[in-house]
């Protein structure tokens, strides 16, 4: 016996130290629930560490040049801020390959956990918007309003999933994607982020994304947070220049704007970055009533608010409703914001310090913050697993991912007009290719790819293909010539068609402001002299915003809608040239006929009086389409028969459902893709309801003869209630006309008794 105690003891000297050693605080036991662990952490923290915590910076302040473009830590520079400033996050960079921001954020992330005195993780933000594109070699999918496009949801949930899994492994575990402004204003330069102008079609599409970014760690990688921006608001100012004042009355607000952050709220997605612009005399930074009311009380949303770019700042130089830095970080904070993009400088830290210390801010009202800062670092797995791995950098750009980029930037091209069926061309002999995108890379991408504005031409990827590289891929035995500029009459006439690739070069924000939505001159001149000749033209539109073309619609045969199809955007291009791939894009946005009158789809029935040009006293109401091509407008080489719409009951009580069903053929000789558009009218309402509304879509394939018959589910809180200015919900009974294809059927809602 006395033998066994003395091998204990023995035993108990070794293994004692060790697990004192060892023994972790409770914020570093993965077993305890999240809210235990960042209670204890909270509890750890000086203040000047949680303030840190609410700090963004970007790669500029730790990077070795000070550039964008530069992923080259400095650690010096680093170990200051996170050791003695307690910076928790940092944002940006451009696209560098993989192993280069390995590096970086392996050295970057190490030092965190060593100099910051609890080891706490940073996160990292970047936009990556539409794949990981400010990553060299990654799958670059289409735009966001193209994906809108293809009217199916697989497609933005692919973008998602492929963009976490292509990235948070390297240390990018937070994504600020998706854009969920609604795009109705086509002048404004960031509506190619929008999913386009229709509520339901951006909730479900963004839900759909922050599905996929946001459960692909199932897949095997890191885990990935998402972001709703920019609320509310920002896509509609009144101009149409970026952060320019915008004026939306609060039920149009809830009615319109709100429902894409909702759905993107209800899919649980982590964070939300706030509208730099101010709405209704408000900037939204220093609005209570929108981030705090609005955003977390009425809406629900209880993760990390982040401002945008330099937002705070903007309160004292460009909204002037604060004096200096401080007051303006007391409004922000106060109006709930978490955590600040400040990003150049260390004014947000000096400003709250100052705050706390003559008591303007309670140590509180820093703790809610931090505290849902802390639960996003400890949800994403980063005090567990801080460090980026290499183990999968060559999944990067996979074929398998950029085979789903290919298929949505097929899905996603819009074929607006295709006069006399001058498409398909299956074995052309000649084509003329010209046009300013004819053989551009940086054109088919926009914005936020490789870098802030488009990276330079050469930056793209060698085995990326321009629309004649595509072309000359697609038609081996055709001859395909490149023409800069206006081709010679020989050269046209015995050419089968001509190609003319336009349309914009790649923005975002205020870079990409415009005075005229119309084409630019040069490009409506050259298509108009084109056009003079006997061949066929097809003009293909490569831009962020629907430019004006109504001068020369008519001229051109096929008009092709390509927006911004992203790397894999030429061949899907050549592919419905060619009729390898059938159409089946619808425009997400309507496409305007005239300057000055931009109006969506489902406006609301009074705004639009046309004069008929008889006695100008019978102006009439009405809902004559002002644009060149309606929202849903989209052909394909086979045609679609819609037939048999049925609906369950011709009257339901509120608390009944209604079941709709229709039959939709393929009555053409191919194969092809639909999307079906269901849309509800609310006949008469107390606040003058919207013309029609896109209340379900599904995207359908089906070969020739093929039928299938499609069923909506009509809920009368879901589809039929409206919001009055605060939110609340009316449901009035009433007549409701539902229609889909060129069919409607009229209904009636019933009070209940
Ligand atoms: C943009 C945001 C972007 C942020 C960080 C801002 O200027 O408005 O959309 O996420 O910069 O790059």
């Amino acid at each position: 016996m006395e033998q066994v105690l003395r091998i204990f003891f023995t035993l108990s000297l070794i293994i004692l130290p060790t697990m004192a050693q060892t023994q972790t605080a409770p914020y570093q036991n993965p077993d305890l629930p999240v809210d235990e662990r960042v209670n204890d952490l909270l509890g750890r923290m000086k203040i000047q560490e949680k303030i840190g915590q609410m700090t963004q910076l970007d790669i500029t302040t730790i990077n070795k040049t000070g550039h964008q473009s530069n992923v080259e830590l400095d650690p010096g520079k680093a170990k200051e801020l996170i050791g003695e400033h307690h910076i928790g996050s940092f944002l940006n960079g451009e696209a560098v390959p993989a192993g280069q921001w390995f590096q970086f954020m392996d050295r970057l992330t190490r030092l965190a956990v060593n100099e910051s005195r609890l080891g706490i993780p940073i996160i990292y933000g970047i936009d990556h918007i539409h794949g990981a594109s400010y990553l060299g070699g990654a799958t670059i999918f289409p735009q966001s309003i193209n994906l809108g496009a293809t009217f199916n949801e697989k497609h933005s949930y692919n973008a998602g999933a492929v963009t976490a899994l292509e990235s948070a492994d390297l240390g990018h575990q937070w994504n600020f994607a998706p854009v969920l402004d609604l795009g109705v204003n086509p002048v404004w330069p960031r509506i190619w982020e929008t999913y386009g102008e229709d509520p339901h079609l951006a909730s479900v599409m963004g839900r759909s994304y922050v599905n996929g970014l946001q459960s692909a760690h199932k897949a095997g990688s890191k885990k990935m947070a998402a972001t709703a921006k920019h609320f509310i608001g920002y896509s509609d100012p009144k101009s149409g220049w970026d952060r320019s004042p915008a004026h939306i009355p609060d039920q149009v607000l809830h009615e319109f704007h709100k429902p894409p952050f909702k759905a993107a709220i209800d899919a649980g997605i982590k964070t939300v970055m706030l509208n730099s612009g101010e709405v209704n005399g408000v900037p939204v930074h220093a609005s209570h009533r929108l981030v705090t009311g609005l955003l977390r009380e009425e809406m629900g949303f209880d993760g990390v608010i982040l401002t945008d770019w330099a937002d705070i700042k903007k309160l004292v130089n460009f909204h002037y409703t604060a004096e200096d830095y401080k007051e303006a970080t007391y409004q922000a904070v106060m109006a709930g914001v978490d955590m600040s993009m400040t990003p150049l400088t260390l004014e947000f830290n000096r400003a709250m310090t100052e705050l706390v210390e003559e008591g303007w801010l309670s140590e509180e009202r820093i703790d809610a913050s931090v505290r849902r800062i802390l639960t996003l670092k400890f949800e994403l797995g980063l005090f567990e697993d801080p460090y980026p791995t290499d183990d999968r950098l060559d999944k990067i750009g996979s074929t398998e991912n950029r085979q789903k980029a290919l298929d949505a930037a097929r899905e996603s091209i819009v074929l607006l007009r295709n006069s006399g069926d001058v498409l398909p061309l299956e074995a052309p002999g000649k084509i003329i290719v010209t046009g300013p995108t004819a053989d551009s890379k940086r054109n088919l991408s926009g914005g936020w790819t490789i870098a802030w504005q488009g990276g330079e031409e050469e930056q793209y990827p060698e085995d990326m293909m321009t629309i004649l590289d595509a072309l000359r891929a697609e038609f081996p035995n055709g001859k395909i010539v490149h023409a800069t500029g206006i081709p010679g009459d020989k050269e046209l006439n015995d050419a089968d068609l001509v190609v003319y690739a336009g349309g914009e070069e790649p923005y975002t924000e205020f870079i990409g402001n415009i005075s005229d939505l119309t084409l630019p001159q040069q490009q409506l001149k050259e298509i108009a002299a084109i056009a003079r000749g006997n061949t066929p033209l097809a003009l293909v539109l490569v831009q962020g915003r629907p430019r004006l073309i109504t001068d020369v619609a008519i001229d051109a045969e096929a008009i092709i809608m390509a927006g911004l199809p992203g790397f894999e955007g030429a061949e899907a291009i050549a592919n419905v040239i060619s009729g390898t791939v059938n159409p089946s894009g619808k425009l997400p946005i309507s496409y305007p006929m005239d300057p000055n009158h931009y109006i969506p789809y489902n406006h609301k029935s009074s705004d639009v009086y046309f004069f008929d040009g008889g006695d100008p006293n019978e102006i009439i109401q009405g809902d004559d389409d002002p644009s060149l091509f309606p929202f849903g407008h989209g052909l394909s080489y086979t045609t679609f028969d819609y037939s048999n719409l049925t609906v369950s009951s011709r009257s339901i009580t509120t608390e009944e459902s209604l079941r709709a069903e229709v039959t939709i053929t393929n009555t053409g000789d191919r194969q092809g893709m639909e999307g079906a558009l269901w849309f509800i009218t609310d006949h008469v309402g107390r606040i003058t309801r919207p013309v029609e509304e896109l209340q379900h879509f599904e995207k359908v394939s089906l070969e020739p003869g093929e039928s299938v018959r499609l069923e909506f589910k009509i809920d009368p809180t879901d589809h039929l209630a409206y919001p009055d200015e605060n939110g609340k919900l009316n449901l009035e009974p009433g007549r409701f006309t539902i229609k889909i294809g060129d069919l409607t059927k009229e209904f009636r809602l019933k009070a209940v008794k």
